[in-house]
């Protein structure tokens, strides 16, 4: 397939295009600067020059493909608008995806996050659709289950759209900006590895090569308006992720009381997200898609040099 892909420079994207060009598809992505063009093509893929407030640019992108795999984000958005500037901006994309592939069958695979279900009790499951938004869900990640229900809805105009939703940390020897250096980070940071009281809640983790590996199966041969969950690690507590930052940088774990001044003063805008639980299964992707996570597990590539080699 000749496939372009948004966001080919960033963590999971630089990981989905050799992982599409190995198994044989062509790859065009999107690049707005020389230095995104130079990096894509380091990749092995063809480059478009455009960005992603094109929106009549990424419809003629999407037409001239045989299908999208659309990773980028407005991080940009984050420090003045936060993750609502960020969600509002990537509803009209979809939209523009929509009018280019409604009709065509041809596949439409986005980015999601594996907290949209919620908190339900019990492992998510691929079958659990993101919770709706309202205005009190503003600030929060929630905000950004809009763009997984405009891209599953998309099936409904004859689009091949799912949502692959990626895991809370999502590691690999590249990861430079994700939830777990920010865990480290805090860590040195504080002289100690903090976790919510009892740090019995749980994280779930994913290995980006296998998360790439996801985003091509998806792509490939996954049916339409679906969820898949790319989490290899289902459950992990937090108290035994903060036991393994603080082992490797020599300092302790302690539990930090679970009250709203405390756990704020240690985690900062992290905290509302490492007083959550996320258990979540993968049975509905492994199964139907044939997927099976190979790579290290979190616990294990902590010890790649990416996270610790400098300290
Ligand atoms: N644990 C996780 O990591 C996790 C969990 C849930 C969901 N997600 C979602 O997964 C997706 C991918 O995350 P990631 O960590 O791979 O992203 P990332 O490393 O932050 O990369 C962002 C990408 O977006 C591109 N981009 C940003 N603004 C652009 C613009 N205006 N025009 C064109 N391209 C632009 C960047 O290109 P430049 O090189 O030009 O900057 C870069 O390639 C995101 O939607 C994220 O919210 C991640």
């Amino acid at each position: 397939m000749h496939v372009f892909v948004t966001g080919g420079t960033g963590h999971s994207g630089s990981y989905i295009i050799p992982e599409l060009i190995d198994a044989g598809h062509e790859v065009t992505g999107l690049a707005r600067s020389d230095t995104a063009a130079a990096a894509l093509s380091a990749l092995g893929a063809k480059v478009r020059r455009g960005d992603l407030q094109d929106l009549d640019g990424l419809k003629e992108a999407a037409a001239d493909s045989d299908g999208v795999i659309h990773v980028a984000h407005r991080r940009d958005l984050l420090p003045s608008g936060g993750i609502d500037a960020v969600a509002a901006a990537e509803l009209p994309i979809m939209r523009a995806y929509g009018e280019a592939l409604a009709g065509t069958g041809k596949p439409l695979v986005a980015a999601g996050s594996i907290g949209s279900p919620g908190n339900l009790g019990r492992p998510a499951t691929e079958e659990d659709p993101a919770l709706p938004v309202g205005d009190e869900h503003k600030g929060t990640l929630r905000a950004r289950n809009a763009v997984e229900t405009a891209v599953v809805g998309l099936a409904e105009r004859g689009v091949r759209s799912s949502v692959v939703r990626i895991a809370n940390i999502a590691h690999s020897t590249t990861d430079r900006a994700g939830f777990l250096p920010m865990l480290i980070a805090l860590a040195k940071e504080k002289g100690f590895a903090g976790y919510p009281g009892y740090g019995k809640n749980v994280w779930n983790a994913v290995h980006i090569r296998d998360a790439a590996s996801l985003f091509r199966l998806a792509l490939e041969k996954g049916p339409a308006g679906k969820y898949w969950h790319a989490v290899g690690d289902g459950a992990i507590p937090l108290r035994e992720i903060a036991e393994a930052i603080g082992s490797r940088l020599g300092l302790p774990a302690v539990s930090i009381p679970a009250d709203e001044l405390m756990v704020p003063g240690y985690f900062g805008f992290l905290a509302n997200i490492v007083t959550q639980s996320f258990p979540v299964s993968n049975l509905v992707t492994r199964r139907t898609l044939g997927w099976e996570p190979a790579q290290p597990g979190l616990l294990f590539d902590l010890d790649n040099d990416q996270y610790f080699s400098a300290s």
